[in-house]
């Protein structure tokens, strides 16, 4: 399974195990990992699973809809690197990737 890494703003870090086909914001919320609530549960409306990607892996993620776009915009300190995690399908492709939560998630 692939694995993917998760830093909370505190800098505590958790390397997960994450099946293939959930998203990874499923792999946070099924594994307690705090700084992604995921309030509307992965709709793309509540923002509350934004993350910021390393920027190695940035590239290699599918390119956002507009509805992820126009969430992002409303996020909390969005940044070049953001994604909302509920958008994001872990696959072996994503082996290895690096997530950081912003400060007010946490
Ligand atoms: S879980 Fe709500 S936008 Fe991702």
């Amino acid at each position: 399974m692939p694995k993917i890494t998760y830093i909370e703003h505190s800098g505590k870090s958790h390397t997960l195990e994450v099946a293939n086909g959930l998203t990874v914001m499923e792999g946070a919320v099924q594994n307690n990992i705090p700084g992604i609530d995921a309030d509307c549960g992965g709709s793309c409306a509540c923002a509350t699973c934004h993350v910021y990607v390393d920027e190695k892996w940035f590239k290699k993620l599918a390119n956002k809809e507009s509805a992820e776009e126009d969430m992002l915009d409303m996020a909390f300190e969005p940044k070049k690197f953001s994604r909302l995690s509920c958008q994001l399908t872990v696959s072996d492709a994503l082996d290895g990737l690096v997530v950081k939560m912003p400060s007010k998630q946490g």
